[in-house]
């Protein structure tokens, strides 16, 4: 089931929730950035929170990393409030942020284990860890290299590095992939499912549907500063009831097979014999296309069920579309920055 988001007790708390926000408000002005955000994710389970630019992705994973201060809601980590206990949260965190943090001065090396000093690790510790990490991230041959001289690709790989320097139970990714070229991209996807199998709760934040669907094990929509809908990728595609329904007949069978289907469901045509209907349940009109072109004698070249993919969902969800990308098509922030 695709639920409104639900916090489980009457008190608004989840037993096994890592990461824990109920009706959260944070508002800049007149800008309302988060107008009841909840959500939950239980411990080891990547969540990942799917909004157009400005839905209040940002807002959200700062009010969790004890960046921002809610105006009303709570947020805790590990049962600990991040307004009432920072400093216990910040120490089970990793954040890798919109816009990487890194020293454009310092080498790849020295960055990381700058953050592992600050997380509070001895300086042999962090020497180490930090060594760990860039091996992980495929960043040893550059780590001497001051950052200036990275890649986009690569600061991306070394602030995602310098986030997990201090074993975090719980990493907040805000828009990992954003502005990275296709092949870094499914590097940076290889990490995270790493991470995953490392039993690490992440969230991460993101416009592409692809994205959420290749990671998360539970994808909520947020839209104008709350969580919209909540599901799997199979949940919210299911939540859609129409389907489209696929035939394909030889020309001269054209004519026949729209008789044929004209009384059970609306079609659309397209070039080379393609018929697309548009079911409220695939799978009868499926049974229902074949049937009737059986009886009227016509062999279909193709008729196959397509289930909607997550664009279709945030479509139907946020009436707006996407650029096919994943990314909104609504004006974008991005464009005043
Ligand atoms: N410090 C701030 N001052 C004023 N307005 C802000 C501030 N931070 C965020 N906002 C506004 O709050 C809304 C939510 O912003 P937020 O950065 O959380 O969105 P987002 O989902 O992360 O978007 P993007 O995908 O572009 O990163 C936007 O309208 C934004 O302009
Ligand atoms: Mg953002």
């Amino acid at each position: 089931m695709v639920n409104e988001p639900d916090t489980g007790q009457p008190d608004g708390s989840r037993v096994d929730a890592i990461v824990e926000v109920v009706d959260v408000h944070k508002s800049f002005g007149d800008v309302n950035a988060l107008a009841g955000a909840s959500l939950s994710i239980p411990a080891g389970t990547v969540y990942g929170l799917l909004g157009a630019n400005g839905a209040g992705k940002t807002t959200l994973i700062n009010v969790l990393s004890t960046l921002l201060i809610p105006d009303r809601g709570t947020a805790k980590i590990r049962g600990v409030d991040v307004t009432v206990d920072p400093g216990t949260v910040r120490r089970s965190i990793g954040l890798a942020g919109q816009f990487a943090a890194v020293d454009e001065y310092l080498t790849g090396h020295e960055n990381v284990e700058m953050i592992g000093r600050l997380y509070g690790l001895s300086l042999r510790d962090a020497r180490r860890r930090a060594k760990e990490v860039l091996d992980r991230f495929n960043l040893v041959d550059a780590s001497n290299r001051k950052v200036s001289t990275y890649s986009g690709g690569m600061r991306r790989r070394l602030d995602l590095a310098a986030s997990l320097v201090g074993r975090p139970e719980v990493l907040f990714l805000d828009e990992p992939t954003t502005g990275i070229d296709p092949a870094s991209r499914l590097d940076i996807w290889e990490l995270v499912r790493d991470l995953i199998g490392a039993g690490t709760t992440v969230l991460l934040t993101t416009q592409y549907l692809e994205e959420a669907d290749q990671l998360a094990d539970r994808i909520g929509v947020i839209d104008h500063g709350k969580v919209i809908s909540e599901g799997t990728a199979d949940e919210l595609k299911d939540s859609l009831s129409a389907n489209t329904v696929r035939l394909r007949v030889n020309d001269d069978e054209l004519d026949a097979a729209r008789r044929a289907i004209a009384p059970i469901a609306d079609y659309r045509e397209h070039p080379g014999g393609l018929l697309e209907l548009r079911a409220v349940n695939g799978n009868q009109t499926v049974v229902d296309v074949l049937r009737s072109l059986d009886r009227d004698g016509i062999e279909p070249i193709e008729l196959a069920l397509e289930r909607p993919n997550l664009d279709d969902v945030f479509l139907a969800l946020t009436g707006r579309s996407t650029d096919g990308n994943g990314n909104s098509a609504r004006a974008t922030d991005e464009d005043n920055r």
